[in-house]
């Protein structure tokens, strides 16, 4: 949540690169967005608009999702001290920042924002009173309680300092340039490396390179790594939206992943077997998506006998039980979920031993663990995720077969494609169901998580009420809001005779029934989208992505803001 981009470079440049850094970074949050190029603080309400004038060597940019103090110019970032010396952009949450701002009050401090942030410029220029600037910093650290990644300029000085604690920041370099943002795609495209700081880390930044310090300002060594992060093709192209875009990158992402738990991936993936093989017990930790995806991971290894566990993270310390004998697989798209951190945490201090699934590579989840493998879903920028849901499941589904499920892998990427075909009509029933407040969808065993997979998709992009549901448990209640032409997408593998009386009973009631399903003769001819499959549990994942095309058509048919949805970000980095 919120992005952070800094740039200090040999040549000048203009605050249009500074911007377009920052767009690559809007899908962390986009209510609001300021710079700052060394001279002046510019700042806008609404999405980027890539543009300006001014150039420079040196500058910091910010783009908002709010949590302390409304959505305001003032409340946008960069924050200045009160003689407007320093500036600062800050992406986290200053938890003591009341007491701080008391007591800078009381000094004489006014503060022009409702922001946590904002104490952190006037706290710098407090500090810089008695001290120098390399002495400040480290206490400037040590006075912050809560989560951190700081950017700061200062009037007159062609430098960057950054300061970082539990919030993500990386610093990359190229061609004379370095760039410190939020995460890496912020330079993907400039360069593939990297230095990824850790907690409580300094950086200065000049345009004679950069120099790392701890938290008692002791300079550190800290090498630049080279990351893989493949972009499909830059930019939407044809797809009139990211989500469209990277729904039909499924089949080449999955085809990416498969070739390389087969190569390069091997070595790690047959130590997750083991260290699978050896743990007392195996518990996810995820959230949104990617805990829908741990559920159906969890439904495959229960079909070869498997017991695991799946919680979604902020509720993982209230209800997991670890111990040096469990196994914690973290699973997350961007590797920077705080509730997965926080989780993360507490099994490390209760001796459990982590390992995760991601595809950001070098986050922070995936540093935090012993080891880690990758999705290689690419870039995702969409803030709905989609392929990355399906690399998610598609992993789970391999480490399922390598533990005895049957199931033929190779294909799933021509099944998906194969899927694609039946797009018209997925659309049409997406526009039929856009025309509700409410939409149901109900599976049972494989199809369960699906269908909650599905209504987050039809929520997150199109604002309709939906709601996924486990077709036993609806006559326990939930089938009292049924009403005549109540939209209702049941989910139905293999013939399976108990959702077809789920879906009866919904159906007796008035509803309007839409079906997805891998077996030929069911269902009508307009309503039923016919997925391809044998009874494998490559339905779900199928199942999954024709309901992204729901979602997707839906939401376009409502007209709505489908990349960037209200309220959201992509990268959920407060608790
Ligand atoms: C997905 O469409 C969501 N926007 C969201 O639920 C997401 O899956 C969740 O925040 C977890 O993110 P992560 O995979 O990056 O950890």
């Amino acid at each position: 949540m919120c992005g952070i981009v800094g740039i200090v470079s040999e040549k000048a440049f203009s605050s249009r690169t500074l911007l377009e850094r920052l767009k690559r970074l809007e899908y962390r949050g986009y209510d609001s967005y300021g710079v700052f190029d060394g001279r002046e603080v510019r700042k806008r309400i609404g999405g980027i608009r890539v543009e300006g004038r001014g150039r420079s060597t040196a500058g910091i940019a910010h783009t908002r999702w709010a949590t302390h103090g409304g959505v305001s110019e003032r409340n946008a970032h960069p924050h200045l001290s009160c003689d407007g010396r320093i500036a600062i952009v800050h992406n986290g949450i200053i938890e003591n920042y009341e007491e701080i701002k008391k007591d800078l009050v009381r000094k004489g401090h006014s503060f022009a924002s409702e922001t946590d942030s904002e104490v952190i410029a006037h706290l710098l220029e407090d500090l810089l009173r008695r001290r120098s600037i390399e002495e400040a910093l480290p206490a400037l650290i040590r006075a912050l309680a809560g989560t951190f990644a700081v950017l700061i300029m200062i009037k007159g000085r062609d430098k960057i300092y950054a300061i970082k604690r539990d919030s993500p920041l990386v610093l990359g370099t190229a061609d004379g340039r370095t760039i410190l943002a939020s995460d890496i795609y912020a330079f993907s495209d400039w360069t593939n490396r990297a230095a990824f700081f850790d907690n409580d880390e300094i950086a200065v930044v000049g345009p004679d390179g950069h120099r790392f310090f701890d938290r008692n300002g002791k300079r550190i060594r800290k090498p630049l790594r080279t990351f893989r992060w493949e972009e499909e093709r830059t930019g939407k192209r044809r797809a009139k939206h990211y989500m469209l875009k990277e729904i039909l990158e499924e089949p080449s992402v999955v085809r990416r992943l498969l070739f390389s738990l087969g190569h390069d991936q091997k070595p790690a993936f047959h130590k997750l077997l083991r260290l699978i093989r050896r743990s007392r017990k195996v518990i996810f930790a995820s959230c949104g998506t990617s805990y829908h995806a741990t559920l159906l991971g969890a439904y495959y290894l229960h079909q070869v006998g498997m017991e695991v566990q799946t919680l979604i993270a902020s509720e993982f310390r209230h209800f997991a039980k670890v111990d040096r004998d469990t196994l914690i697989v973290a699973v997350s798209q961007s590797g920077e979920t705080m509730d997965v951190i926080d989780a993360l945490k507490y099994a490390q201090a209760n001796g459990g031993r982590i390992v995760s699934i991601v595809n950001v590579p070098h986050s922070t989840i995936q540093r935090m663990s012993e080891l880690s493998l990758n999705i290689l879903a690419g870039p995702e920028i969409c803030v709905a995720s989609t392929k990355a849901f399906v690399n998610q499941a598609a992993l789970l589904l391999k480490l399922a077969q390598a533990f005895g499920f049957k199931v033929n892998c190779d294909n799933l990427p021509d099944r998906i494609q194969t899927l694609f075909k039946a797009r018209a009509k997925i659309k049409a029933i997406a526009e039929r169901i856009a025309r509700s407040k409410d939409a149901y969808i109900i599976g049972r065993g494989l199809t369960y998580p699906i269908a909650r997979e599905i209504a987050l998709k039809i929520k997150e992009t199109s604002y309709i009420h939906a709601e996924g549901m486990m077709g036993g448990e609806l006559k326990h209640g939930t089938i009292a809001l049924i009403e005549s032409g109540t939209p209702v997408v049941s989910l139905i593998n293999n013939n399976d005779a108990d959702i077809i009386s789920n879906t009866k009973e919904v159906e007796a009631r008035g509803a309007k029934i839409f079906i997805l399903t891998n077996h030929p003769t069911l269902g009508g001819s307009e309503d039923t989208v016919h997925i391809k499959t044998g009874n494998d549990g490559k339905f779900g994942i199928l199942a999954a992505v024709a309901g992204q095309l729901i979602a997707y058509y839906a939401a376009d048919a409502l007209g709505r803001p489908i990349d960037k949805p209200r309220n959201l970000a992509k990268s959920v980095t407060v608790k």
